[in-house]
């Protein structure tokens, strides 16, 4: 049965508690995954997250020539000694935003590259004219044309260069980055962001012989080099996944333990769950998240490139703000529409009023259970969270998005307690949910 085709069904009001794993992170994976094309060897990957976007990425690289297998539900071995440039179906390309990295790696390996651009969450306008200029400062002629984008280095070798940035582009940093290892000379990124998953993605590069240096930081050094060999690699815990299970402990007056995290991460999220009241403990590489009947404090969040607060963690934190004593206000920085899920939280007591860039929330007494949609993977989760925290009963539908983001996250939940399943309703009515 395929999951995305359900609806999941919550009936809400109990606190969580008990110990909740996290998964390897998505925005990581996504990129490393497809990286791989550069190296004309074979990889092991390990800690990959089981999810929609993992397996459509590896789809594609099955698509282009890669050889696939998977060595366990979290491990796969990616040959790509031989690859087929340019030949990605569009149906796969277009289903996930980070494709685009697709066009970097095509470009480091061969030199050319022809990628349909690429789908992913509705955030209103997605542009990637910064990764394009990263490629044309390497040397690149780049066309976009019918949907489709075609870069081509003149007589096929990239050259090193310098790229400013003039939007600090996650997306942008990493493809720069993948279409520069092999160029020939060094590169430089300016006003490069910051992300873990951007330190996680040259790591591995580094790890198959790349010469990359300052990631993590504004100034990214890339020396070209002229081959890339096979590595095994573990990618990093998915910080989102763990934001996402924190604000879940205080929305459901809960006690969770979640483990598989890198704390330092997670300072942003921490910060404003202390700010509200909540107990957060970090251990090693867990972080227990406890809120008895404490109520909880307005805040005042402002979503910001990492180490700010996330953006991916706009809509479960604003679950949270709608469950704290008075008005708190989350200001979105970094999307110029990233709200369509407040109408959904509206349906179940949410007092949001919208002001621009900045949602106004008044805190209400608790969630009623609703018929509810998940507009994108984020507001998704959020959905969830509000279900898990409302009296009565929640039907969330459009589920598939969650699903590209979490792996197994309807049995994490069960393992802690949560009354929730998915069904595979015919013609059948909410109301049949008593
Ligand atoms: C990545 O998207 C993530 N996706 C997003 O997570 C995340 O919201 C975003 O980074 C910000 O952290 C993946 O990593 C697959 P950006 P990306 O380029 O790379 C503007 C999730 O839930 N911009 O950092 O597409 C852009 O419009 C997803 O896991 C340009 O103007 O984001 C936006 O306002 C949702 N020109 C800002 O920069 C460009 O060429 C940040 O975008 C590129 C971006």
């Amino acid at each position: 049965m395929d999951i995305s085709k359900g609806k999941i069904i919550i009936s809400g009001g109990k606190p969580l508690v008990g110990e909740i794993p996290v998964s390897g992170m998505k925005n990581a994976a996504v990129a490393i995954v497809l990286s791989t094309i550069l190296t004309e060897d074979k990889c092991i990957i390990e800690n990959l997250p089981d999810i929609a976007d993992i397996n459509i990425s590896l789809q594609i690289l099955e698509e282009i020539g890669v050889k696939v297998k998977k060595l366990s539900k979290n491990t796969v071995e990616i040959d790509a000694t031989y690859v087929s440039p340019g030949i990605a179906p569009y149906e796969l390309v277009s289903k996930m935003r980070a494709s685009y990295y697709l066009i970097g790696a095509e470009l480091g390996r061969f030199g050319r590259a022809f990628v349909g651009l690429p789908g992913g969450c509705d955030f209103g306008v997605r542009p990637i004219d910064q990764h394009i200029k990263g490629f044309e400062a390497l040397g690149c002629e780049v066309k976009l044309d019918g949907g489709y984008i075609e870069a081509t280095a003149k007589n096929g070798v990239l050259q090193g260069s310098s790229v400013y940035m003039d939007v600090v582009t996650v997306g942008g940093t990493i493809n720069v980055m993948l279409a520069a290892v092999k160029a020939e000379g060094t590169t430089i990124i300016e006003n490069a962001a910051h992300e873990p998953h951007i330190v996680d993605t040259a790591n591995f590069l580094n790890a198959c012989g790349a010469d990359i240096s300052g990631a993590g930081t504004d100034v990214i050094r890339i020396r070209g080099v002229k081959k890339l060999h096979g590595v095994t690699y573990t990618i990093i815990p998915d910080m989102i996944e763990a934001g996402t299970f924190m604000i879940l402990a205080a929305a459901t007056k809960g006690d969770l333990k979640i483990t598989n995290v890198i704390p330092k991460h997670l300072d942003s999220v921490t910060a404003k769950l202390c700010e509200m009241g909540v107990e957060v403990i970090e251990d090693g590489d867990s972080v227990t998240v406890r809120r008895g009947a404490a109520p909880l404090n307005k805040v005042n969040v402002k979503t910001l490139p990492y180490p700010g607060f996330p953006t991916d963690m706009n809509p479960q934190m604003c679950v949270l703000l709608c469950l704290a004593n008075g008005l708190s206000r989350l200001t979105e920085s970094v999307w110029e529409s990233r709200f369509r899920y407040v109408e959904e939280l509206k349906r179940m007591g949410a007092k949001i009023n919208i002001n621009g860039r900045c949602a106004e929330v008044e805190g209400i007494p608790e969630f009623t259970g609703a018929s509810v949609r998940a507009v994108d993977l984020r507001a998704g989760s959020a959905m969830v969270i509000a279900g898990l925290a409302a009296k009565g009963i929640t039907q969330i539908d459009e589920i598939y998005h969650i699903f590209r983001g979490y792996e197994d996250l309807i049995g994490k939940l069960q393992a802690v307690g949560a009354d929730i399943k998915v069904v595979y309703p015919k013609n059948i009515e909410f109301s049949d949910f008593d």
